[in-house]
């Protein structure tokens, strides 16, 4: 069991710089990434993206990994989808990568314009040119759930570190060893940093209440007109039912190398409070404790569970 979680440990390991955590996960500056896989990760390409060249029409989805990437990268590109007709054939994952995450022999500078890129870096790695150009959508998710989903996520990811409980999982999420790193940190470097750049918060269980109109909200902010008929379109496109199937979409392409379990690993249940079923009444009370604490001055308030929804 990983030693005892404050903030300090976080603080520290944020501060990092390259490190091994295990032989699966490397961490770098708060960042964690799997060592092995389809992606060339390494610091000096982390450290490279500060300089990446930014576009005035770029368009950024950052979140926390399982905060609903899949999700948003459905939705972007189709709303996005007459301005690539060559790419109809593509998966949303070579539509729109993940900056930090290289596939090999693609160079993301020479991606046609309006470029779409997926995030899960923290505010301090992402390409300095972001503040003054392009625009981001910042995904949130209630952090119980986002554990949960990442349980059963990297039980099926070869190269992924992973826990046999959810006590560990908690431990793990606390300190930030898991893809991503912390989510404390990550959240709160976006949030207290926004006034830096043109970006849009969004929150999973917002887009489970009420898609259309969250995904109205986006065209609003990409100043893209769509017809109501269009934006039907993409919210047909994006239900959790549609996904699932969509092989386009579902991530059941991944390759063996990846996972031997394909299927559920990125469209698995797709609602809010599934931690319910899964924390005891002791765990869910050591998250809320740990999450008073780190959560100190900011005012963010999210769904739990979904019979909120109703209220
Ligand atoms: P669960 O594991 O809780 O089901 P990410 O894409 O950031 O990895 O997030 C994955 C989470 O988003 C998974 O959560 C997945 O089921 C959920 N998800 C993906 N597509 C969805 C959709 N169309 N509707 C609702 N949830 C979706």
């Amino acid at each position: 069991m990983l030693s005892i979680l404050n903030a300090n440990v976080v603080t520290d390991m944020a501060q990092q710089e390259y490190k091994m955590l295990g032989d699966k996960f490397f961490t770098h500056k708060g960042m964690v990434l799997p060592t092995k896989g389809l992606h060339l990760n390494s610091p000096e390409y982390i450290d490279s993206l500060r300089d990446f060249e930014i576009r005035d029409d770029d368009v950024f989805v950052v979140t926390f990994p399982k905060s609903g990437t899949v999700w948003s990268q459905q939705i972007l590109t189709s709303l996005y989808e007459e301005d690539f007709p060559d790419q109809v054939n593509e998966t949303t994952y070579e539509r729109m990568p993940w900056l930090e995450l290289l596939q090999k022999e693609k160079d993301y500078s020479s991606r046609p314009s309006p470029r779409l890129f997926c995030s899960h870096l923290h505010e301090h790695l992402v390409p300095k040119g972001l503040q003054g150009k392009g625009k981001i959508i910042y995904i949130m998710r209630n952090p119980k759930d986002i554990m949960v989903s990442y349980f059963h996520f990297s039980k099926n990811m070869k190269n992924f570190e992973h826990s046999e409980s959810y006590a560990d999982m908690m431990d793990k999420f606390f300190i930030g060893r898991m893809l991503g790193g912390c989510w404390f940190d990550h959240i709160r470097g976006w949030i207290s940093n926004q006034d830096k750049y043109n970006i849009l918060f969004l929150t999973y269980e917002e887009m489970i209440k009420d898609l259309r109109s969250v995904i109205v909200k986006i065209c609003k902010f990409l100043g893209k007109n769509q017809s109501d008929a269009a934006i039907d379109k993409v919210v047909e496109k994006a239900t959790f039912n549609n996904m699932k199937q969509d092989p386009k979409a579902n991530y059941e392409f991944m390759p063996k190398i990846i996972t031997d379990q394909p299927k559920g690993l990125f469209v698995r249940k797709g609602t809010i409070g599934d931690w319910k079923n899964s924390l005891t009444v002791a765990q869910n009370e050591r998250f809320d404790r740990v999450y008073q604490e780190k959560m100190k001055g900011l005012q963010l308030n999210f769904i739990w569970d979904i019979a909120e929804l109703n209220n």
